[in-house]
């Protein structure tokens, strides 16, 4: 199913289908540093599962991003809920194929989803959650329209690594 579109991008829920693309992604270290380290074959199924699950519970999810102009699912993007301080908060997230960085992709398809959650779910404010040495993720906020509103540590497979709040307001 199509979410929406972009001037060089599509959004559309994942599938099973985009196993092999989404291993791309999940399983190269140098996307997944963030993360604590690339992800195994379950991992990735996991991932997957946990994404068709956010559809069916909420509406939303990370979706693929497909390039327009060739069909290729070059990363993924979307929106989900998020844990902060006790409460669920709307975040934006995103990851890309190596191969596709630098082209501003990230960014068009983080603005796209930010605006689907101001008109579309009705969002107020939105975040991203961003490792604090996660320069580039952070552009794409500061792209987005965020600012950095707060400072807290994550537990990531054992490790406290210190993350970034940022977030943008609809403006009324
Ligand atoms: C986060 C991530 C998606 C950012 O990718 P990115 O390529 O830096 O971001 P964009 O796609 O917005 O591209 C921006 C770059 O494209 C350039 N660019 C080229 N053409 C462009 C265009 N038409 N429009 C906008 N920017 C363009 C920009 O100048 C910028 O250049 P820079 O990389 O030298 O700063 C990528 O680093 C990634 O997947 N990282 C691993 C996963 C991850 O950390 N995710 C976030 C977890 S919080």
């Amino acid at each position: 199913m199509i979410i929406l579109e972009t001037q060089r991008l599509v959004l559309r829920e994942m599938t099973q289908a985009d196993l092999s693309d989404l291993c791309n992604i999940l399983q190269d270290e140098d996307v997944m540093y963030a993360y604590e380290g690339a992800f195994s074959a379950g991992e990735v199924q996991e991932w997957l599962d946990r994404q068709i699950r956010r559809y069916k519970e909420y509406g939303f999810g990370l979706w693929s991003v497909v390039l327009r102009e060739t069909g290729v699912m070059i990363g993924q993007c979307g929106v989900t809920m998020q844990d902060y301080k006790n409460t669920k908060i709307m975040e934006v997230g995103y990851l890309f194929q190596k191969q596709y960085w630098h082209h501003g992709y990230a960014s068009e398809a983080a603005i796209a989803c930010k605006e689907y959650a101001f008109d579309k779910l009705n969002a107020k404010e939105v975040y991203s959650i961003i490792r604090d040495t996660n320069i580039p993720s952070q552009n794409v906020a500061i792209r987005n329209g965020m600012t950095r509103i707060d400072e807290f540590i994550k537990h990531y497979r054992g490790v406290d690594v210190p993350h970034f709040l940022f977030s943008t307001k609809k403006i009324l």
